[in-house]
């Protein structure tokens, strides 16, 4: 079998997930370009239904050790066929838990067939100049690995098509826990904040409005910090201390460089 076509399902507010997704699905075919289905942005995406003899590459973060929740829940309207499928996490260099496995599980009760999985380390949504967290990730060495998985995968589905009863995927089920969001927003400071309004369209949730001031719904902001990474006068930041306890945990203790993983 040669799938002929690359459909790309991405969730990525501040963009790692992204970077990735097309560096594997570039050299999945030479084809022609993936048609991409980005899920990132309110409303989402209209409900799509991959061909069979199309290949799809759904790329999510990692967020506590699960698929992120708002990318779980935009999935739902990509569905495929018994469409060959390759699954990638991206996480922030601690660790990425159940995600991998979980979002293999939703891949396949859409109705893909997963040949194939990865874990890709993205600059974390918390780093900052002062508390890098895997500061520059995805870089060339990250960039180059997704290429190569993704002409090993082509050839994969070359030869052998129906391989997919040998993958294992590391995780468990029943996943981790949820745990509980912390009910905080990023802080916006008036004094700086220039009412550009780059943050608005970049929010997943569609939790900031702008009026004579940014503000920031507490219900549908998800922490993602893609109003953090955007904002070009530094006006947005991480305030609330349970949040910077964690972001200075993270620069203290998951600094070590971890590498991605490929299973086929
Ligand atoms: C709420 C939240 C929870 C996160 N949880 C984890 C985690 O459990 N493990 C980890 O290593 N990184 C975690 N991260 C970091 C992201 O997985 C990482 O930064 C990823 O590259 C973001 O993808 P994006 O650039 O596509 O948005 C978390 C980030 C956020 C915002």
């Amino acid at each position: 079998m040669t799938a002929t076509k690359v459909h790309t399902a991405v969730f990525s507010p501040t963009g790692t997930t992204r970077k990735l997704v097309s560096a594997l699905a570039q050299s999945l075919s030479a084809e022609a370009p993936a048609v991409v289905h980005d899920l990132t942005y309110p409303p989402g995406m209209d409900e799509t239904v991959v061909s069979g003899d199309h290949i799809a590459v759904i790329g999510v973060p990692v967020y506590a050790g699960r698929v992120a929740p708002l990318a779980a829940q935009r999935l739902k309207r990509f569905r495929g066929q018994k469409t060959p499928a390759v699954v990638v996490v991206v996480y922030g260099n601690r660790e990425f838990e159940d995600a991998l496995v979980e979002l293999r599980d939703m891949a396949e009760w859409l109705s893909f067939e997963v040949i194939a999985g990865c874990s890709f380390i993205g600059e974390h949504s918390f780093s900052s100049t002062d508390s890098p967290i895997a500061q520059a990730r995805p870089d060339a060495a990250d960039l180059v690995i997704a290429r190569e998985f993704g002409m090993k995968i082509a050839q994969l589905i070359q030869s052998e098509p129906t391989r997919r009863e040998h993958l294992h995927l590391p995780g468990n089920v029943p996943y981790l826990a949820a745990t509980p969001t912390i009910p905080f927003t990023p802080k916006v400071d008036e004094e700086i904040c220039t009412l550009c309004g780059a943050c608005q369209p970049l929010c997943p949730g569609g939790a900031i409005a702008i009026t004579d001031a940014v503000s920031i719904d507490v219900e549908n902001c998800i922490h993602c910090c893609a109003c953090i990474k955007i904002c070009p006068v530094d006006a947005v930041s991480i305030h609330a201390p349970p949040l910077l306890e964690k972001k200075h945990w993270l620069h203290e203790n998951c600094s070590t460089r971890k590498e991605p993983q490929l299973f086929i």
